[in-house]
C-alpha cells in the first residue's frame, strides 16, 4: 500500500500549474501542438468564468516540500453561482457550487491511490468555501468518482462506500446527419438568430428564467431540493471559447450562436465538439405555450444547421420532456452516454436522493 500520510492538497503555484498542463498535454492535447494547448489554457483563464479567484488548479503534493514539481496528481475547480430551492422555502436562494475538471495523474504515478486521495481531500477544501455541491463529468465511468467520499463522511464506510460524486442524468438525444432530411429547415418569421454581442444579456435573461422556473416549483417539488447552475458570468460562454478552434474551422462559417423565440418563450444555444464532429446544444428551453409544431421546427432548424456546417451529428444533453415526442418523430436516438457522465456531490444536509439537479445541460460542463 502506498503511504499517503505525507501528502497534502494545495492550490498549485504558477510553476506547478504550468507543469500540470505539460503533463496532461500527452493525454488531452493530441490534435494540438504543445504551444496551442498551453495558449488555449492561458486564454481560458482570462475569461469571465475563471476571473477573480474562481479558477484554481490543485495539486496533491509533499507536506514537507509543498512547492515541489514532483507533485503526484492535479485537478482544477471553477467556483460558480447556483440556485437552490428548499422544500419549505418560498423562493430560491443563491449558493456557491463548483465544477471540477482535468483530474490527472501522470502514467508513472498511476494506480497508487493518488487521484482518489486527492479527490477525497478536495471535498473539505470546497466545503470550506461554502460549496453546496460540486460536480464533474466523468470520462472514467461511474465507479471511480463514486467511491471518492469525504474523509469525514457519515455514510457507513466500507470498501464500496458510495458517498463521492454520483452520476445523474447522462442522457443524450442524437440525430445523425446521414439521415434523410427533406422537411423545411428554415427559421420561422419572428424567431431571432443570436450573435456573440447578444449573449451577455441573453445569459442574464436565462438566469432569470431559471429563477422563475424554480420559483414556479414552490409547493410542487414535495420533499425535493432543486439545484441549478446559472449560465451567466461566463459559465455558458466557456463552451464556445473552449471550442473556438472548431468554430474557426467551420465550413461554411457560422456567426449565429443561438435562436430566441418571441416573448421569452424559448431559446436554444450551441457549440461544437469533435470525434465525431458534433453540433452540441448547450442550452434548450421551451415554455409550455410553445406549440408542438414550433417545437418540431426548432429541432428541424438545428438539424439543418448541423448538416449545413458539415457536422456528423446533433446532440442534446438531457433533452426537456416537451421535445421528446417530436425528436422521436424526426429520427433522434435516445441513449445513455458512456462519456462525460454528469456526477454530483451534495454538501447540504439532505441525502442526494432528495436533490434534483435541474438544467443538467451542457452549458455548465467544464
Ligand atoms: C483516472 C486517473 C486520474 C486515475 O488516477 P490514479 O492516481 O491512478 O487513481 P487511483 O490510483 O486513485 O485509482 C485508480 C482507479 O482508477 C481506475 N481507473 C483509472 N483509469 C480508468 C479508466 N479510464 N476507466 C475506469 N477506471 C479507471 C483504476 O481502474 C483504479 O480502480 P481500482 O482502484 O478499482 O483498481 C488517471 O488514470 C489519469 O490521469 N487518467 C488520464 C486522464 C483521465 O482520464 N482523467 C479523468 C478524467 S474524468
Amino acid at each position: 500500500m502506498t503511504d499517503l500520510s505525507n501528502l497534502i492538497l494545495l492550490p498549485a503555484t504558477e510553476e506547478q500549474k504550468l507543469e500540470s498542463r505539460h503533463r496532461s498535454f500527452k493525454e488531452w492535447g493530441k490534435d494540438q501542438t504543445l504551444e496551442q494547448y498551453l495558449v488555449r489554457d492561458t486564454l481560458l483563464e482570462r475569461e469571465e468564468h475563471a476571473l477573480n479567484g474562481k479558477f484554481t488548479t490543485w495539486v496533491l503534493t509533499l507536506a514537507d516540500d509543498p512547492k515541489t514539481m514532483e507533485f503526484k496528481c492535479s485537478c482544477e475547480t471553477y467556483r460558480r453561482d447556483a440556485l437552490v430551492l428548499h422544500p419549505s422555502a418560498q423562493k430560491p436562494s443563491s449558493a456557491p457550487a463548483f465544477g471540477i475538471a482535468s483530474v490527472f495523474t501522470p502514467a508513472e504515478h498511476r494506480k497508487r491511490g493518488y487521484a482518489k486521495h486527492m479527490m477525497r481531500l478536495l471535498h473539505a477544501e470546497l466545503q470550506r468555501q461554502d460549496a453546496i455541491a460540486s460536480v464533474l463529468w466523468s470520462d472514467v465511468g461511474a465507479k471511480f468518482y463514486a467511491v471518492c467520499s469525504p474523509y469525514d463522511s457519515k455514510v457507513v464506510s466500507s470498501a464500496s462506500s458510495l458517498d463521492g460524486w454520483i452520476v445523474r442524468g447522462a442522457h443524450s438525444a442524437l440525430w445523425s446527419t446521414s439521415q434523410q432530411l427533406t422537411a423545411n429547415t428554415d427559421m420561422p418569421v419572428g424567431w431571432r438568430w443570436l450573435s456573440s454581442t447578444d449573449m451577455p444579456e441573453v445569459w442574464k435573461r436565462e438566469d432569470q428564467a431559471i429563477a422563475a422556473q424554480l420559483s414556479e416549483s414552490v409547493g410542487n417539488a414535495k420533499d425535493k431540493v432543486l439545484f441549478s447552475f446559472l449560465p451567466s458570468a461566463g459559465v455558458a460562454e466557456f463552451q464556445v471559447v473552449r471550442a473556438l478552434r472548431l468554430w474557426k474551422a467551420l465550413a461554411p462559417p457560422l456567426e449565429h450562436r443561438g435562436i430566441e423565440l418571441p416573448n421569452g418563450q424559448g431559446l436554444v444555444t450551441w457549440s461544437f465538439d469533435r470525434r465525431p464532429n458534433t453540433l452540441l446544444v448547450t442550452r434548450i428551453r421551451v415554455m409550455s405555450s410553445v406549440s408542438p409544431e414550433d417545437i418540431k421546427q426548432l429541432l428541424l432548424v438545428l438539424m439543418g444547421l448541423a448538416r449545413t456546417h458539415q457536422q456528423e451529428r446533433l446532440e442534446i444533453w438531457n433533452m426537456p420532456e416537451a421535445l421528446i415526442p417530436a425528436s422521436r418523430e424526426l429520427g433522434f436516438e435516445h441513449e445513455e452516454r458512456t462519456a462525460h457522465l454528469p456526477s454530483i456531490k451534495w454538501y447540504g444536509p439532505e441525502p442526494l436522493d432528495k436533490v434534483v439537479w435541474a438544467n443538467n445541460e451542457r452549458f455548465c460542463w467544464c
